[in-house]
């Protein structure tokens, strides 16, 4: 029995080892993403003042932290049973476009492009950003730019990129000026203008060359959870639309998911396992999974009935034609996030020109009170769900929070092994299609450092010990 270790896997955020078992012929047996780190978020939140939480939780990551701040303020909005005035919703959902427009353009370029512009098989010397830089510098020259607009959108809204701190129960707690607004414009219309071009790169330099990767590598069948409103996609807004891999959906508010989703646990990763409940036993049998989803980009484009700006409307029109609803292909995902930038572009500019944007009433006053509240925003990286329960004093006793990439885990596992599965044959293994097998982790574009928050007791640690010629000698488990 022999063993392949990817570890660590690169070009996503965080951390995880793919282990590969072969059997005596050389071909697949098994494999595992074991995602190795912990972070334990959930326990240390109970105790906190709740109001506390929209500043804390954007410390479970520097990638991610907008959409930390956003789930938990609507999460505390429900504990205090606020309505939030209309202009705070606005400026939120204007700063989120910004964080999507930075964390889309860092993940399909900087993570994820390597592996198209420089070529999957290429060797790892050169696939990379250094490598992009090198074959197409006039196009990195601009994401680099094109990804610190989207930051200074959210910092001229918010005061600061990372670690957000402006929006508050019951608001925002800073009210944009006319000035500002302005700037903001110039910026929206430039990420706007980039978002375009970078579509139509794609469907030209990109995607045709690699269909036949696209359409095969690590596909996989499965459900899909996104946010509509209205049948819309919103990725602030809205109520949760579960579908199944046979296209039919039903759609439930944020506050009952617990009755739709179901989190399995297994003895070897940190992550736990969500899945669809009314489907039946959790399984993740290649041939007979049964109640797994997936969430993010290529999720949320397969739910929506449409898209409500005029250009990102177009290209799922063209997507869907090509590819059908739903569309299973994982590195589509790839794709689907281009479709997201182009509308939190044009999502941006049409909020910019709402003169309600510069009101200065932009905050409820909130009092400690018990209270239960879910809150729920679509992250870049898929359905992130916060919920709090709190005393009388306004102080937490409970907090359960499921992030996007953890959505995504069994699918992940899933896909890493339908790719392992097809490529490797009679033992038979290269550089580049290990990679193949990384790149079908990284469509998802996983933060595992958001993922692994939780310390509920359930834990498990699994180390290998491999001797100097990289044989496994033992392990250790608890
Ligand atoms: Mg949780
Ligand atoms: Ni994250």
């Amino acid at each position: 029995m022999k063993q392949i270790v990817i570890q660590p896997v690169t070009r996503i955020e965080g951390h995880a080892k793919i282990t590969i078992q072969l059997d005596e012929q050389g071909n697949v047996a098994d494999t595992r993403v074991n995602v190795v780190e912990l972070r334990g978020f959930e326990r240390f939140a109970i105790g906190r003042p709740v109001e506390e939480l929209p500043r804390i939780v954007p410390r479970i990551c520097g990638v991610c932290p907008w959409a930390h701040h956003l789930a938990s303020s609507k999460a505390c909005d429900a504990v205090f049973g606020v309505d939030v005035p209309s202009v705070a919703k606005k400026l939120r959902e204007l700063a989120y476009m910004g964080h999507f427009i930075h964390s889309h353009v860092l993940h399909f370029f900087i993570l994820s492009g390597a592996d198209f512009v420089i070529g999957p098989d290429a060797d790892y010397s050169v696939r990379n950003v250094i490598g992009i830089v090198q074959k197409v510098p006039e196009i990195a020259k601009q994401v680099v730019k094109v990804r610190y607009l989207g930051q200074m959108m959210t910092q001229t809204l918010g005061g600061k990129a990372i670690h957000p701190d402006v929006s508050v129960p019951g608001g925002w707690s800073k009210p944009v000026t006319k000035e500002e607004v302005e700037s903001l414009k110039g910026m929206a219309k430039e990420c706007l203008d980039f978002a375009t071009f970078a579509i139509d790169f794609a469907k030209k330099e990109i995607f045709p060359k690699y269909l036949d990767v696209v359409k095969s590598l690590a596909t996989i069948e499965t459900g899909f959870l996104g946010t509509v409103k209205n049948g819309e996609l919103n990725l602030y807004d809205g109520d949760l639309r579960m579908m199944t891999p046979d296209g039919k959906y039903e759609e439930f508010p944020a506050e009952k998911y617990l009755d739709y989703i179901g989190e399995h646990v297994e003895p070897w990763s940190y992550l736990k396992f969500p899945y669809y409940k009314k489907m039946g036993q959790f399984s993740m049998d290649l041939n007979h999974p049964v109640g797994i989803y997936r969430t993010n980009a290529l999720a949320r484009i397969n739910v929506c009935d449409r898209i409500p700006t005029p250009l990102a409307q177009k290209e799922l029109e063209e997507f869907r034609g090509t590819f059908g609803r739903p569309a299973q292909p994982t590195l589509l995902y790839q794709w689907a996030r281009l479709i997201e930038l182009v509308y939190c572009a044009e999502r941006a500019v049409e909020l910019l020109n709402d003169p309600e944007l510069t009101d200065p009433d932009t905050r409820q006053a909130v009092t400690p009170c018990a209270g239960h509240g879910v809150g729920v925003v679509e992250a870049p990286r898929g359905t992130l769900i916060h919920d709090y329960e709190t005393d009388e004093k306004g102080l937490v006793t409970n907090c359960n929070i499921i992030v996007g990439t953890t959505h995504n885990n069994a699918a992940i596992n899933m896909s890493v092994k339908r790719a392992a599965t097809d490529l490797i044959k009679n033992g038979v293994y290269d550089q580049g299609l290990l990679n193949k097998v990384e790149m079908s982790i990284r469509a998802y574009d996983p933060c595992f450092s958001c993922a692994t928050h939780e310390l509920d007791g359930r834990i498990a640690v699994k180390i290998d010990i491999l001797n100097a010629a990289g044989e496994m000698i033992d392990t250790l488990a608890n």
